[in-house]
């Protein structure tokens, strides 16, 4: 029979940084018994240009019926994160340790950065940006493959106060152009091209539609600096194995370059000094900002600030992956998302740890490239999303055992519910029942991990995100707003802030407010749904929103409905969820032709094709079905619980009495196309 808890190591255990849950409990209580004692603690290893004043350390409002939500950490202290993550770890002699080992999409391309080489690259970059105009404050968007020179960029924009704004690369040309647009950024960065497996991206290709893009809208980028990736790259990798489209260097050659806006790094940087004072931040000074998708309207820039994103990246990167010197971790999420961010870049750099950077796919060249790259550099760490999980067990153990995998101690899990039988195979076959799990929930908006275990003291239950971390008060409420005590079920919110909470949706507040606070005044609203167990484990049940979760991407099933409808044959659109055996969900699309227009497996494609250009191929939809007619009540609203049941082909649809019409669902059973059938 399978067991319900698992122990972690007891050898790991004892040398852990929280060994026993009375240690965590203790630390917990006093995190929140004692915020500005816990945090302040904390805060004493980095550097203070101005110190931190204790009688302004924490302040906040979380109750929209009391005035304007606000949340401050440490106001009133400068500080740069740059210089925290590079000088400090420099002064602190670990100058000659290697920051970032990179693997590049092909085993044969990979080279490897020091915290001194690194800082050197950040500053000549940070000068770059600003003889090209940019100040304190500025956006700077990035659109760059998993290659170190993102790592640069986004550090030099902190050098010199600059916001970056990250958009995954595999985010569509009309995203990013909007994106770009919503931000006014006013510097692109970006590569010519990468190989994902063996599949060649044109980026830059993509930014010149962005741009362009975003110009129609009414904003102009003015410099866009783009990275000779493919150039460099060994000629004889740049050609795929299986010979579909040969990378010759000529490929660069292809790139257009626009004069007066479009420049090349390498020439850029070539004449750009390595050195670059940095720019004095306020605590509260924004850091970043990344987008989101909204469940209604357009995606939302969450903005997060200085000095509280940085003791919460740092202080979760240690705990959670119980990171110690001589570790060396590996994140495998894509920089373009928040976990990129905070466990690639920020919490590592802050930690002064040893990364690995991997720019291809867990399929490239066979489909033990995961391991293979976990023994070659000794990997400790490993933090990856179940959605790779699951499509990796699919091809059995096999590719999993030809790899020894003796130096991992903590395999992490991140972006949706992980399901027992992921959890199982990534605890008995990755970790050989040696490695605690942690499945961290945590979102865009949290900053860093809000529920996680810590794997030297927390007993795991095979898909429970287990605790809150230090500093966060969670509850369970139901739908009137009354909290579930004890074991029970009900919406996922927060009491108070912990420091890493994003502060504002950028150029929106309003926004800010109504998105998570005004459902349940006094507490930030996650749009999760969370059960508790008997022992007080929290388990995320998932979206409560219109929202989806494909391969750990969060989208709205309006964003898809908008582009549906956009669709001059199309009348009307509703889209749902349906869960997937690998990605966790995916789309299932109810599409209403216009009068007289017949549904033809063309305009599925056309349809299909459409969201992946607007949005970004992993939004492309599963089933496209014709629907007659919508199952809606008598006030025009779409009953989604039905549809949900159509997409499952599952007949028990509960009462329908208040649709307007009964036999529309009927007619909808029948109509489910061949590639529906789950
Ligand atoms: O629904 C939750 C799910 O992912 C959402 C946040 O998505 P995003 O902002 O893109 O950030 C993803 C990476 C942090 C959450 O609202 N989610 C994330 N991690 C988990 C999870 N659901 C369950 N368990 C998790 N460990």
């Amino acid at each position: 029979m399978r067991k319900t808890v698992y122990l972690p190591n007891a050898k790991f255990s004892k040398k852990a940084h929280v060994s026993t849950l009375s240690q965590y409990k203790d630390m917990y209580q006093e995190s929140i018994d004692n915020p500005c004692e816990f945090w302040g603690n904390i805060a004493k290893q980095f550097h203070w240009e101005t110190p931190i004043s204790a009688d302004k350390f924490f302040s906040y409002n979380f109750d929209i019926t009391k005035g304007p939500i606000f949340i401050k950490w440490l106001e009133g202290a400068t500080t740069n994160i740059c210089y925290n993550l590079l000088d400090r770890n420099i002064r602190n002699g670990h100058g000659d340790k290697i920051a970032f080992y990179w693997e590049g999409n092909d085993p044969e391309d990979y080279s490897r950065l020091t915290y001194r080489k690194l800082l050197k690259e950040v500053c000549r970059f940070a000068n770059v940006l600003k003889t090209r105009g940019v100040t304190k404050g500025d956006r700077v968007a990035i659109y760059m493959p998993m290659i170190l020179e993102v790592v640069v960029a986004m550090l030099a924009c902190c050098r010199i106060g600059a916001v970056h704004s990250l958009v995954f690369a595999g985010f569509s040309s009309e995203s990013l152009g909007e994106r770009m647009f919503d931000c006014k950024c006013k510097v692109l960065v970006t590569a010519d091209g990468a190989w994902r497996g063996t599949k060649l991206i044109r980026l830059k290709e993509l930014c010149d539609a962005g741009m362009e893009r975003c110009k129609s809208l009414g904003h102009e980028v003015e410099t866009c600096i783009v990275v000779e990736h493919l150039l460099r790259l060994n000629a004889a990798q740049g050609c795929p194995s299986n010979g579909t489209e040969p990378h010759t260097n000529g490929d660069t050659a292809k790139v257009k370059m626009l004069e007066g806006r479009d420049v090349w790094w390498h020439e850029e940087m070539e004449d750009a000094p390595s050195s670059c004072y940095p720019v004095w931040m306020d605590a509260e000074d924004p850091l970043f900002m990344l987008y989101t998708s909204g469940s209604t309207g357009k995606p939302k820039g969450v903005l997060h600030t200085t000095a509280g994103y940085l003791l919460y990246a740092a202080t979760t990167f240690k705990y959670v992956f119980d990171y110690r010197p001589g570790d060396v971790y590996w994140c495998t999420a894509d920089v373009g998302w928040i976990t990129g961010h905070t466990y690639v870049v920020y919490g590592p750099l802050a930690c002064g740890a040893t990364s690995v950077v991997f720019e291809g796919t867990p399929f490239h060249p066979d489909n033990d490239r995961y391991w293979q790259v976990v023994d070659k550099y000794k990997v400790t760490q490993f933090y990856t999303a179940p959605t790779a999980i699951r499509a990796l067990m699919k091809f059995g153990d096999e590719p999993v055992q030809r790899h020894s995998l003796h130096t991992l101690k903590v395999l992490g899990s991140v972006g949706e519910p992980i399901n027992p039988e992921a959890w199982l195979w990534y605890y008995t076959r990755v970790g050989h029942e040696n490695c605690s799990i942690a499945d961290t929930f945590w979102q865009t908006e949290t900053g860093g991990h809000v529920i996680t275990p810590l794997p030297g003291c927390t007993p795991m239950k095979p898909g429970s995100a287990t605790f809150p971390f230090f500093g966060v008060l969670p509850a369970l409420l139901d739908e009137s707003g009354q909290e579930v005590r004890g074991p029970g079920e009900g919406y996922l919110v927060f009491r108070r802030p912990w420091p890493g909470i994003m502060r504002t949706l950028f150029g929106n507040h309003d926004r800010f407010e109504t998105t998570y606070f005004s459902r349940f005044p006094g507490y930030y609203c996650t749009g999760d749904g969370a059960r508790r167990d008997e022992d007080g484990y929290l388990w995320v049940t998932g979206r409560v929103d219109d929202m989806l979760n494909i391969s750990g991407h969060l989208l709205s099933t309006a964003e898809v409905e908008s582009v549906l409808v956009e669709h001059p044959l199309v009348a009307e659109a509703a889209v749902v969820s349906r869960p997937h055996p690998v990605k966790g969900e995916c789309l299932y699309c109810f599409v209403t032709p216009n009068d007289g227009v017949a549904f033809a497996s063309k305009l599925s494609d056309e349809l299909k094709f459409r969201v992946r250009e607007k949005i970004g191929p992993f939004a492309t939809p599963e089933v496209i079905q014709h629907a007659p007619g919508l199952p809606k009540t008598r006030s025009g609203k779409i009953m989604r619980r039905v549809l949900r049941k159509i997409a499952l082909n599952d007949r028990d649809i509960g009462d329908i009495s208040t649709l307007a019409d009964e036999t529309i669902v009927e007619a909808l059973f029948q109509n489910r196309p061949s590639d529906a059938q789950s």
